[in-house]
């Protein structure tokens, strides 16, 4: 059967300057649901491009000495090293440069001009030149645009006119019988009550600059920059040049646009499309704002995000991870660097990255590293199997409806509850016992389960994360080719599968306040009493506030490691709700690595740092010890909790 086809774009970017973190976050959007789309086995056609006419570039190239046409190939040159980094699957590059577009473009406006729907006219008003926009005199807001708050140039020309007025009661009957066509629902109704007010016709062409596409049968007119850029999407799809690829991928499935450009999207690009006789789009939909601490971005306030630097200190899937879970689609959201820290530790380092290590390690420690066939199912099997189908169910339903925070959160449910279900079912101690090897041998298949088809549904948001779990793993067939499926279907892995020696796959960031930055003394005698929990019957009498000196506070395992070429030490990563420290404890004989993370714990965190092994140790956990028994001190309480 020949697969459905599916449409997406992104505006097309103006090339007046390099793009920033509000840019990449639209194209990831747009990205995840293309990649998305690839899994659940459509034909997916995904654009993105740059929109380099209009007197905005012409002033800027000029500012720059140069000439219109090598400022953009320059500046366009950049976003296509941006899209590589970030990982972006786009199948197109549309540049409004290109002879495909300036073809299509005049032979569109050529059509409207015939059928009488353009005229020409004196145009007299307002223009804003940053947003390429018309306004007339009652729009302004206090003489600025109303869009953003910038001062507007009057403009007195000779212009061809758009006659929209004639297409208002046919594109509002199109919105009000297609409630799917303006997404979200809130910015539907701004739309319709700006269509009531009354369409204007359009000024489409310009005469006080020349750097467009020329009117085809009035040269001395450049067509308007939004008549020109809205028209790329059939551009690149084969209107004028492929009719076949036309007829398969249009209409458009999304135009997945920033809030505000929908009134573009949804009055003057549906009007072009009724003049031209062609469907309207399925979808547009208006995704919100980045702010940065709660600040618009801006060059004057310098506080613009360069994405570049963050993927190259984070990688590109820690980004678009922390863009799609952070902010919800259609609702403007917040970029901290601070935020971002903390969801690559808390969920890509922790919580997958942890699941991950836990598993294989002790797939190779437990079975030589096979993931060998499960024994029989017990009801706490059956209840992570059964999350496992719902959660591949749900994530469908949830992309579906473009809800990708909704789908992300679901992953991590099934995340969260895996890490959970190797502390309740503790395959350590199943190891122990060859009575209970086909006990052992069920748990280690279902985590090893839980992470292929999470491998699978994370692939549309962390590309290169998703094929690095399937290769650890052991899988021998083609990641690029599995598809949504393959993870609706559980037990899917070969028995006999080998996993690979697990490599972490989002190293934490430990990013402290500078005034903990500083390293502190170190002393031999307390890194002996670090890695040993202390027996101290008898000890002298001491005051409350002799006591009170010790800070104790409840710290969590977030990572636990063998501390190389010793049997008793461990490494632990703890959180003490303020802050990261690096312990290591002599407890290695008690305790499985694994076993550990996740526990709220107790701990010394004014004890003086101790380097032991060469590694720094700053702090000491607490246990109960008997002859040959210990057993750690842990608290039901959030990290950072004091105990007294
Ligand atoms: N060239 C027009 C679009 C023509 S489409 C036919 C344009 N270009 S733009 O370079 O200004 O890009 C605007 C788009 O970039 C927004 O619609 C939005 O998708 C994205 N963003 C720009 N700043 C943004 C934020 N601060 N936050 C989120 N998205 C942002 O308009």
């Amino acid at each position: 059967m020949p697969k459905k086809p599916f449409y997406i774009t992104t505006p097309i970017y103006y090339p007046s300057d390099r793009l920033h973190i509000g840019h990449a976050y639209c194209t990831t959007v747009a990205d995840a649901i293309a990649r998305y789309k690839r899994l659940a086995g459509f034909d997916v056609l995904f654009l993105t491009g740059s929109d380099e006419h209009g007197q905005k570039i012409q002033r800027k190239a000029a500012e720059n000495n140069t000439t219109p046409q090598a400022y953009v190939d320059k500046i366009v040159a950049s976003f296509k090293h941006l899209w590589e980094k970030l990982n972006i699957s786009n199948d197109d590059f549309i540049r409004t440069t290109e002879p495909r577009h300036h073809e299509l473009v005049q032979a569109v406006f050529q059509k409207i001009y015939d059928q009488g729907d353009i005229y020409k006219a004196e145009y007299e008003g307002w223009y804003c030149t940053p947003c390429e926009t018309f306004w007339m005199e009652r729009q302004l807001n206090e003489g600025k645009c109303p869009d953003c708050g910038r001062a507007v140039e009057i403009v007195k020309e000779e212009s061809y006119f758009f006659r929209m007025s004639k297409y208002q009661e046919r594109l509002l009957d199109y919105i009000e019988e297609n409630p799917e066509f303006i997404q979200p629902t809130s910015r539907r109704n701004e739309m319709i009550n700006f269509i009531k007010g009354g369409l204007e016709d359009l000024c489409v062409s310009r005469t006080t600059f020349d750097w467009g596409i020329p009117v085809p049968f009035d040269t001395k007119h450049v067509v308007y920059v939004w008549f020109d850029a809205l028209t790329n999407y059939i551009t690149a799809a084969g209107y004028l040049h492929d009719r076949e690829k036309f007829a398969k991928y249009w209409p458009a499935d999304i135009h997945l646009v920033g809030k505000e450009i929908v009134r573009f999207h949804s009055i003057i690009w549906p009007v072009i499309l009724m003049a031209l006789g062609v469907d309207l789009p399925k979808m547009v939909y208006g995704h919100g704002w980045l702010v940065v601490e709660g600040d618009k971005m801006s060059k004057s306030k310098g506080n613009v995000i360069d994405p570049l630097a963050l993927i190259d200190e984070f990688g590109p899937d820690a980004i678009r991870y922390f863009l799609l879970r952070e902010i919800t689609l259609g609702l403007d959201g917040n970029f901290s660097r601070d935020a971002l820290i903390n969801r690559i530790n808390a969920d890509l380092a922790n919580d997958l990255g942890n699941l991950l290590h836990r598993s294989l390690s002790m797939i190779g420690r437990f079975n030589g590293g096979v993931i060998e066939a499960p024994g029989g199912t017990d009801a706490i099997d059956q209840e992570l199997i059964e999350l496992a189908r719902i959660t591949a169910a749900q994530y469908e339903k949830h992309m579906e409806y473009q809800d990708i925070n909704a789908a992300l959160k679901d992953v991590w449910t099934l995340i969260g509850r895996t890490n959970k279900y190797i502390d309740e079912t503790g395959p350590w101690a199943l190891a122990k016992d060859p009575a209970k090897k086909g006990r052992l041998n069920t748990v280690l298949f279902n985590l090893a389960e839980v992470l292929r088809i999470v491998a699978i549904l994370i692939s549309p948001f962390t590309p290169v994360t998703a094929p690095k779990i399937w290769r650890q793993l052991g899988l021998a067939s083609d990641f690029a080719s599995v598809t949504l499926g393959e993870a609706q279907a559980w037990g899917r892995l070969p028995a006999g599968t080998v996993v690979a020696k697990p490599e972490p796959i989002f190293p934490r960031i430990e990013e402290q306040p500078e005034e903990q930055a500083e390293t502190k003394p170190v002393d031999k005698a307390a890194a002996v009493a670090a890695a040993d929990a202390p027996q101290a019957p008898g000890l002298p009498e001491i005051t409350i506030d002799e006591f009170a000196k010790v800070d104790l506070r409840v710290a969590k395992v977030l990572a636990a490691e063998k501390v190389k070429k010793t049997d008793k030490l461990l490494l632990l990563t703890v959180d003490l709700g303020t802050e990261q420290r690096t312990i290591i404890s002599g407890i290695a004989k008690h305790y499985e690595p694994e076993q550990l993370v996740g526990q709220n714990v107790v701990m010394v965190v004014n004890l003086k740092p101790a380097k032991i092994r060469g590694i720094e140790s700053r702090g000491m956990v607490l246990a109960a010890v008997g002859d040959d028994r210990l057993q750690l001190v842990t608290a039901d309480m959030p990290a950072g909790s004091k105990v007294r």
